[in-house]
């Protein structure tokens, strides 16, 4: 596991950015998965720049985004499907048929479920997967538990989970408690993976990442488990897990 430390927001988009821009030039027709959240916003930023000074196209890509939340249509305004929109697809040349969400007002969640592993299976599996974290170590929105689960599948939020995301929404009660989303199988499969925290409130969680230990109840820790990860984290959370490089 490759950890990057940097010095602010700024910076660890840059390096989000240039990575996931050096593998769509390796191979254009590359299949992202990509993840929603404040922290990913700054990435896209820049991906945004480097394609309008015309030095990466998406004309040829893929995306799969993570998670949807349950009962909110694509145009609700906190809908991923709506973040996706408006923080990246509408600003780049991704063509919009070669945009995928899961459907978290799908009638039938498990077919949906299973329709969008099968639909990431076709397009031959995800190249690269773009992570966010969750203060209790969520990724995606596979909260801890004593059993993790390999598919996409519907959850209930945590409590604190709900809590946190509520800063997006007017009131806690408008928070959806359920989501769809990728399993830790589904992520597992990418063939790489970056992983991205800021802030002294994720520190507990990338304590957790970098142990030496797997646990259910912290799902991120999963990710020791693969071969290419790349960990992006600021100095911040670095000092407060005082990282040794070499536990990496
Ligand atoms: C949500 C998303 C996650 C994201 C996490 C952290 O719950 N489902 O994919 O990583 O929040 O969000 P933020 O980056 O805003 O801290």
């Amino acid at each position: 596991m490759r950890v990057v430390v940097v010095e602010n927001d700024k910076e660890m988009s840059r390096e989000a950015a240039n990575l996931i821009q050096e593998r769509i030039k390796e191979k254009p027709n590359s299949v992202l998965g990509l993840a929603t959240g404040s922290t990913p916003i700054g990435t896209y930023k820049e991906l945004i720049r480097y394609h309008e000074q015309g030095s990466v196209f998406f004309s040829k890509a893929t995306a799969f985004n993570l998670d949807e939340y349950c009962g909110l249509d694509g145009d609700h305004a906190q809908s991923y499907a709506r973040f996706m929109k408006e923080n990246f697809f509408q600003s780049i040349d991704i063509d919009s048929e070669n945009t995928f969400i899961p459907k978290g007002n799908a009638e039938d969640k498990q077919v949906e479920c299973e329709r969008y592993d099968a639909l990431i299976r076709e397009r031959g599996g995800i190249d690269l997967q773009l992570l966010g974290i969750g203060e209790n170590g969520h990724i995606g929105f596979n909260e801890p538990n004593d059993l993790l689960s390999a598919g996409t599948h519907r959850v209930e939020l945590d409590q604190g989970t709900i809590e946190a995301n509520s800063r997006f929404f007017d009131s806690y009660e408008e928070v959806p408690k359920s989501a769809l989303t990728m399993g830790m199988g589904t992520i597992l499969k990418a063939k790489e993976i970056v992983l991205l925290a800021s802030g002294v409130k994720k520190a507990e969680a990338i304590r957790g990442l970098l142990s030496g230990k797997i646990s259910t109840k912290n799902p991120a820790s999963f990710l020791q488990l693969h071969p290419r990860v790349t960990i992006i984290i600021d100095r911040e959370i670095a000092d407060a897990i005082q990282l040794n490089q070499d536990i990496a």
